[in-house]
């Protein structure tokens, strides 16, 4: 007989932040059975009222602080830029929050466990929203990869360029909010490469292109795995550039299109045909991750199988080092 699920019904989300993201994500939390949102709180005047308006949410607030203490949210959507989320995330963990935040979970990895930290303290679930992990796709091709289909992975290539007109004080270039490629995009590469090799790099190399306001514009990372394998990831806040992983073992090799919300990756076997694997999802893809959360909160679970924290930790650590050997500093650090 299945545990007793330990979940309230419906899961009762608060959204802290109520950007672009957040009215992605609040869309495709309805495609979850058992979701709702009670309460959503902006800090920017009428921004709270005008989101839950538009998503049939019953409290809009004006203070995060107000928001994390609410009764009826059981657990906290952090959705402000990245540079908050630390201060955002432990606002949450502190008031005995469950907490799902946006990616990257921190600024740096010493950020990340302070989180991890509160919230075994605290006793409460938390998780960094990097989706990609729980498409359904992606499961498969771990399977895949489990089961030999192109042996060994080698070599792995992934790459998260994009060319836009950012404001000046955008959090993508605006050094004072700790921008960059490598935080805001490199950090989907960086996870995929951990998560396909199932360890954290031995070594970490790089190299960047800086902006005329000094951090990184580019960004290209080789990274060496424990079983020998290497990673070749690049990201950019100024070309646009494919959004395309490649994995190459002797036996053939994969491309996921699209790899950090993939929907499709395609096998070619060596000497044999081409293979594509398919899984299309409805909404924009983001009900795989309130799923998980949901899920894990079902089962009184206070982090994610799935994307465990010490994944997360593993990650920044990494991005900490290659920006170490650049110089590159984030206000605060
Ligand atoms: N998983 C994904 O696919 C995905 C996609 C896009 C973004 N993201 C991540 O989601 C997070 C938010 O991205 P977004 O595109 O939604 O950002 P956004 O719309 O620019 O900002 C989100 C919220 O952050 C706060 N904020 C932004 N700029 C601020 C500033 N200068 N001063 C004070 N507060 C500010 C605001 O909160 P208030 O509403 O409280 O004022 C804003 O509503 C980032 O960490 C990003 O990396 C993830």
């Amino acid at each position: 007989m299945n545990a007793p699920s330990m979940a309230p019904r419906p899961l009762r989300w608060g959204i802290l932040g109520c950007g672009n993201i957040a009215a992605t994500v609040a869309r495709d939390l309805r495609l979850v059975p058992d979701q709702v949102i009670t309460a959503v709180a902006s800090a920017t005047p009428g921004k709270a009222a005008a989101f839950a308006a538009i998503h049939g949410v019953a409290t809009a607030l004006t203070r995060y602080e107000d928001l994390v203490v609410r009764d009826e949210v059981d657990v906290v959507y952090i959705a402000t830029s990245h540079e908050r989320h630390f201060d955002n995330a432990r606002l949450a963990l502190a008031a005995g929050k469950a907490v799902l935040c946006e990616k990257p979970l921190t600024i740096n990895a010493r950020q990340a466990r302070e989180l991890a930290d509160l919230a075994q303290r605290q006793g409460v679930f938390l998780m960094e929203a990097w989706w990609t992990r729980f498409f359904p796709i992606i499961d498969l091709l771990l399977a895949d990869l489990a089961a030999g289909v192109i042996g060994p992975v080698r070599l792995l290539q992934a790459d998260f360029g994009i060319r836009s007109s950012w404001a000046p004080d955008h959090r993508m270039v605006d050094p004072a909010r700790a921008a960059g490629a490598l935080l805001d995009l490199g950090v989907y590469p960086v996870s995929f490469a951990h998560l396909v090799y199932g360890a954290a790099p031995t070594a970490v190399s790089g190299q960047m292109r800086a902006t005329d306001r000094g951090v990184d514009a580019q960004s290209s990372l080789l990274l060496s795995f424990p079983a020998g394998g290497q990673a070749v990831l690049t990201s950019a806040i100024d070309v646009q550039v494919p959004h395309q992983a490649r994995l190459y073992g002797p036996e053939g090799a994969i491309v996921v299109d699209d790899f950090f919300h993939p929907s499709a990756y395609t096998i070619h076997p060596r000497g044999g045909p081409a293979r594509r694997i398919e899984r299309p999802f409805p909404g924009s893809g983001y009900q795989f991750e309130i799923a998980e959360v949901a899920a894990c909160l079902g089962d009184g679970r206070r982090e994610s199988i799935r994307r465990p924290l010490a994944d997360t930790l593993a990650v920044m650590a990494t991005m900490d080092a290659v920006r170490d050997s650049w110089g590159l500093r984030y206000p605060g650090e």
